[in-house]
């Protein structure tokens, strides 16, 4: 394929619309603009491997990282898209902030605005919060995880790699095993993964996978299991997720050490996936709880180049809205 030549210091990216106004989840992304990030990440990720890694495609805008809750990869990896773009990069944390004296998430999405803002990158512990900010923002607003809702961009990051490591998505088995309950990462990826052609499977125990009228209802394809052992031999991707226990009101689990032999991810249960299996976590983990230290060090593990593809995927995400972010 030829590359249209835009200027030697941008690389040919083939997302040619760039209409998207909002990223809050996947739900409202087809099969074929995932793809299309997907593409753009994977020539964002040519840049990352330069000597110089800059182009100047936000040059002149300014992203605003506005975490109420914290965050590491996601947060720095947003810092370095930005820069890597040649955007101006701001962050705020609740902590420290004018949120400590009561400003409400309104006032401060308008005070950033009027320091001049055109993307938001925003993470909130209650769900639809990124969505009330873009009713009061003229910019883009990128949801980097609300409550147990959404988190698209570590949807769209775990995508990437997945097609990276295995070479495409349809047809593949997914199997989400651990606190499905509170799991934003498993909400965005179960959107992302159908509509990509991917078979899903939850597996938890009953008490950490919430309605499953819902779920049944919400995506007709989606199966659930509560036997781990039964279907790792027929799975391609096995996202573990971490035991979410600061969300955790009530004793949904006997025992931790009960949690892990039934659902943890060991070497054991490594053994019995196909060979070219892959092994994902979103971090951060509890080693010894849902995956045990030997399983995320693996020569399955993905774990770290989800953390690499993080920063490339985020880059495709502000290209993405760059069209539309001019406030
Ligand atoms: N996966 C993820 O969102 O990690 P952080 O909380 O460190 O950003």
């Amino acid at each position: 394929m030829t590359m249209p030549a835009v200027s030697p210091f941008v690389p040919w990216i083939p997302t040619a619309n760039r209409k998207r106004r909002h990223v809050l989840d996947l739900d409202d992304f087809s099969a074929a603009e995932i793809i299309d990030v997907l593409d753009a990440a994977t020539s964002m990720k040519e840049v990352l491997g330069r000597s110089v890694p800059q182009v100047p495609i936000l040059r002149g805008r300014t992203v605003v990282n506005v975490f109420y809750e914290e965050s590491t990869r996601t947060r720095m990896s947003f810092e370095l898209a930005a820069r890597t773009l040649s955007a101006s990069i701001m962050s705020m944390t609740a902590k420290g902030s004018s949120v400590e004296k009561g400003e409400s998430l309104i006032d401060t999405i308008r005070t950033i605005q009027a320091l001049g803002a055109d993307i938001i990158v925003i993470r909130h512990g209650e769900s639809g919060a990124p969505y009330l900010a873009a009713q009061h923002f003229k910019g883009s607003i990128i949801n980097a995880g609300d409550g147990r809702h959404a988190h698209p961009s570590q949807a769209l990051l775990d995508l990437f790699t997945i097609r990276e490591r295995l070479g495409a998505l349809q047809g593949l088995n997914v199997t989400i095993v651990g606190d499905i309950l509170h799991s934003r990462v498993a909400r965005s990826n179960i959107w992302g993964m159908l509509r990509c052609g991917m078979q899903v499977t939850l597996c938890a125990p009953s008490t950490l996978i919430g309605d499953v009228r819902m779920w049944q209802e919400t995506f007709p394809t989606l199966k659930i299991s509560y036997d781990l052992d039964a279907i790792i031999p027929a799975t391609d991707v096995l996202m573990g997720l971490r035991l979410q226990k600061e969300r955790m009101h009530a004793g949904l689990l006997p025992t931790l050490r009960e949690y892990s032999t039934y659902f943890g991810i060991s070497q054991a249960r490594i053994d019995k996936l196909p060979d070219h299996a892959i092994v994902m976590h979103p971090g951060p983990m509890n080693e010894g709880v849902e995956i045990m230290p030997e399983a995320a060090d693996s020569p399955r593990s993905v774990i770290e180049a989800q953390v690499t593809n993080g920063v490339a995927v985020r880059m495709a995400l502000l290209y993405r809205l760059s069209g539309e972010a001019t406030i």
